[in-house]
């Protein structure tokens, strides 16, 4: 071997060192530790994933220890990878605004951004949910920023009520003039009310509340952002517009009175499927599925997709929704990703990614301590 083929193996034998030694994973185990590529445990939670010239982009609430945690101190985490297994910090995607007159101040509330990606304006896209500092869950904005790249900087636009002064496309003027205002649940009859909206009406003129959100990006690029309204009591649904940084006019009221958290949705073989949650704070509770031709509803419930013993079926697994992955070259495989929230710690949140099953025409999750996405192939 001649000084040149030496050195051109050398270099090559040195690449595939360092590749190999960043590919640590392969394959999931979901609730254990998931170390990033400096050997942290990935801190991205409520997250959601973009998929991005064939990469994968995972943004999430980076969370920190003690008593702060779960408050936004730091702003959003972005990692990137390729296999899904192995993943590279690639720092905070939207920071925290460091001044107090800012809405976006440090110990704010962020939860659950998602980002898109609009190829008409070629900006990337985020929302999230946003509670102003020392509030509580009380203001319940939804939040947005944009970015020219993917891993941002994200500039903050503002955050919102939604919809103030517009009646959904499934609730007449008829059945908003016959809906009764209540201030509680002490109200008799309360439930009923709520679903006749009673909660809605409330907030007609100030806009409606938004918490627990998700987006999804239709075949035609349509983008839709969809979140817990009415005081968690009912999600909406709403188209938005093109350059997906405000909405439109158009949106629904799904399950009036369901009490969804959680949302998460993907599109398989032109069906509508959504993942969500009941309400119990951080506490796990058996999830939700629901399916819909057109995302603009009707929706129908599918019931508990988790299929396992009494415990697991009652609390997901342990977890709570927050995206389905599209596997990047496979057929109808679909992640669900979920958060094993630690409020006492939030940033030791543990991933419950799991194989999304179709049984009966119903999507269904069953336990894997490991596994990869070979699944998929011999499924
Ligand atoms: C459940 C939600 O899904 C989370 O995102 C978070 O808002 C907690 N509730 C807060 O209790």
């Amino acid at each position: 071997m001649n000084k040149k083929n030496l050195l051109i193996y050398f270099i090559t034998f040195s690449f595939t060192l360092i590749g190999y030694s960043q590919k640590k994973y392969t394959s999931f185990k979901p609730g254990t530790l998931w170390l990033d590529n400096n050997d942290k445990h990935i801190n991205a939670h409520g997250g959601g994933i973009l998929i991005y010239n064939n990469t994968y982009y995972w943004f999430g609430e980076h969370k920190t220890s003690g008593s702060t945690g779960n408050k936004a101190m730091v702003g959003v985490g972005v990692y990137s990878s390729t296999d899904l297994y192995n993943w590279k910090d690639e720092g905070i995607a939207l920071k925290v605004i460091n001044d107090t007159t800012s809405m976006l101040q440090k110990g704010s509330i962020i939860e659950r951004p998602k980002v898109i990606y609009n190829k008409k304006t070629d900006k990337f896209v985020m929302w999230f949910h946003h509670e102003l500092k020392d509030q509580g869950y009380t203001a319940a904005l939804t939040g947005v920023a944009v970015a020219d790249d993917i891993t941002g900087p994200y500039k903050y636009i503002n955050s919102f009520r939604l919809h103030a002064g517009i009646l959904p496309l499934n609730f007449s003027k008829k059945e908003f003039e016959a809906a009764e205002i209540i201030q509680d649940r002490k109200d008799e009859n309360w439930k009923e009310k709520v679903i006749k909206g009673a909660y809605f009406k409330k907030d007609f003129e100030v806009g409606q509340m938004s918490r627990d959100m998700t987006l999804f990006v239709d075949d035609d690029e349509t983008a839709y952002h969809i979140t817990a309204s009415e005081n968690n009591q009912t999600l909406h649904i709403s188209k938005l517009a093109d350059d997906y940084l405000s909405v439109t006019n158009e949106y629904i009221r799904v399950f009036p009175g369901g009490r969804n958290e959680a949302p998460a949705i993907f599109k398989k073989d032109g069906k509508y499927y959504m993942f969500s949650s009941g309400l119990t704070g951080w506490k796990p509770n058996p999830g939700k599925s629901a399916v819909a031709d057109d995302i603009m509803g009707e929706w129908k419930s599918l019931g508990n997709p988790c299929i396992g013993t009494e415990k697991e079926e009652a609390t997901t697994f342990w977890s709570q929704s927050t995206y389905v992955i599209p596997v990047i070259g496979k057929k109808d495989a679909f992640i669900f990703m979920g958060d094993r929230w630690t409020p006492k710690n939030a940033i030791d949140g543990r991933y419950i990614w799991l194989p999304v099953e179709f049984e009966n025409n119903k999507p269904v999750l069953k336990w894997q301590s490991e596994w990869d996405l070979n699944f998929f192939n011999n499924n």
